[in-house]
C-alpha cells in the first residue's frame, strides 16, 4: 500500500464552496483564557483526538481542491504547539494566517499574517491570559526579525472586563515594531454567565465609540475600520447577523475545522463552535464581511494580500 492510500479522507462536509476556512490544528493550549470559546462544553475539543501531520497535510489539500478555499486561517488551541505542522500547511494556500497566544514566539512565514493575540495593557492581560505573558509575548514581538516579509498584527478580544483598558493598551502598543492592531468583540454563548457580554448591546455601543475615538488618533495603527464599527452598534447589529446567524456572511463563507472524535475534521454551527448568542455577536469579521458586500468587494482578499497571483501561482 502506497504512503497517500493509507491517510485517511476528510469528512464529507457537502459540495458547498468556501473562499475561507479555519482549522484548529490541535486542542492542547498552554493558557487557560476565561473568555475561550474552544473549550466550551458544546465544542469538539478533546485533547485526546488528533489527527497525525501527514493525514492532515493530505486533507486540508483535498478540502482545499474541493470546496475551493483560498485562504486558511490557523488555529487550535495553541496552533504554535505543533509549529513544524503548521509552517508546511501554510504553505498550501495562497493566503494564510495564523492566530497565536505569542508564548512560543513568533513564526516566520513571509507573504502570510501571524496575529497574536493579547487582551489589553499587562494588569488586565494576565489576569486573562497569565502571570507573565504580556511581557513575554512583547519580548517575543520585539525579538522577531522586523524585515523577514510576515505580517504581524496584534489582536485584543473585547470584553466587558478588559474594555476599560483599550486606551492604556493603544498608548503602550502604538510604537511597537507592528503592522497594526484588530479589535474584535466577544462573542457569548446563550445565556451567558461569564459576565464578560454586555446584557444590553447599547452598552457596548459606549465601548464601540471609544474604539472609533481611537482609530482617529491612530489611523494606521488600528485596522479595524469605522464603517464596520458602526455597523456593530446596537441599532444594526442584527442585519449583519441574524438572531440564529441566518444574515452571516462568515457562516456562509468560511468552512470551519474544527478536531472531532477520533482525529477526524468536525464543522460546528460557526467559526465560534456551537451554541453561540447570534444576536450579541461581536465577531469583527462578520460586521467587515457584510461592510465588503455592501461595498460590492465581497471577495476581497481576506488578509489583503496578493491571494488571486499567490493562487495562480500554485495552480501551475
Ligand atoms: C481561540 S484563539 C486560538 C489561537 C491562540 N491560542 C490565541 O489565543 O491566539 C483565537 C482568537 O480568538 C479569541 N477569542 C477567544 N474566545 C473568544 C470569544 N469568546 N469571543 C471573541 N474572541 C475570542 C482569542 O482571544 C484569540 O485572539
Ligand atoms: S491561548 Fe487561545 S486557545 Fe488557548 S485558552 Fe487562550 S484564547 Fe483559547
Ligand atoms: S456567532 Fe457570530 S460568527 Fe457565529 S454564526 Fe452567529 S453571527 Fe455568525
Amino acid at each position: 500500500m502506497t504512503e497517500r492510500a493509507r491517510l485517511s479522507e476528510p469528512t464529507d462536509f457537502g459540495e458547498e464552496q468556501y473562499p475561507h476556512a479555519l482549522v484548529n490544528v490541535t486542542n492542547v493550549c498552554n493558557l487557560d483564557c476565561r473568555h475561550c470559546f474552544v473549550f466550551r462544553a458544546d465544542n469538539p475539543n478533546a485533547p485526546r483526538d488528533k489527527m497525525n501531520d501527514a493525514t492532515m497535510l493530505h486533507q486540508l489539500a483535498e478540502l482545499r481542491d474541493k470546496h475551493g478555499i483560498r485562504s486558511m486561517l490557523f488555529m487550535g488551541g495553541e496552533p504554535m504547539i505543533r509549529k513544524d505542522l503548521v509552517l508546511q500547511a501554510v504553505q498550501l494556500f495562497p493566503e494564510s494566517a495564523i492566530v497565536t497566544n505569542g508564548t512560543y514566539g513568533i513564526p516566520s512565514v513571509p507573504g502570510h499574517l501571524v496575529t497574536v493575540s493579547l487582551d489589553g495593557p499587562a494588569e488586565l492581560n494576565d489576569p486573562i491570559r497569565g502571570d507573565g505573558v504580556f511581557a513575554k509575548v512583547r519580548e517575543a514581538v520585539f525579538a522577531r526579525d522586523p524585515a523577514d516579509g510576515t505580517t504581524v498584527m496584534l489582536q485584543m478580544a473585547v470584553t466587558r472586563e478588559n474594555a476599560p483598558g483599550l486606551e492604556d493598551f493603544m498608548a503602550e502598543v502604538a510604537d511597537w515594531p507592528i503592522a497594526g492592531v484588530a479589535f474584535s468583540f466577544y462573542v457569548p454563548v446563550k445565556d451567558d454567565s461569564t459576565g464578560l457580554a454586555w446584557p444590553d448591546l447599547k452598552e457596548r455601543d459606549k465601548v464601540l465609540d471609544r474604539v472609533i475615538a481611537l482609530k482617529r488618533q491612530y489611523p494606521h495603527m488600528i485596522k479595524s475600520n469605522i464603517p464596520t464599527l458602526e455597523m456593530m452598534k446596537s441599532d444594526v447589529a442584527i442585519q449583519s447577523t441574524g438572531e440564529n446567524g441566518e444574515h452571516c456572511i462568515l457562516r456562509r463563507d468560511t468552512l470551519p475545522l474544527y478536531m472531532g472524535e477520533g482525529g477526524q475534521f468536525e464543522k460546528p454551527f460557526c467559526c465560534y463552535g456551537n451554541d453561540v448568542d447570534c444576536s450579541r455577536c461581536g465577531a469583527y469579521a462578520v460586521f467587515n464581511r457584510a461592510y465588503l458586500a455592501a461595498q460590492g468587494r465581497g471577495d476581497a482578499a481576506r488578509y489583503g494580500r496578493d491571494g488571486a497571483a499567490k493562487l495562480a501561482a500554485l495552480a501551475e
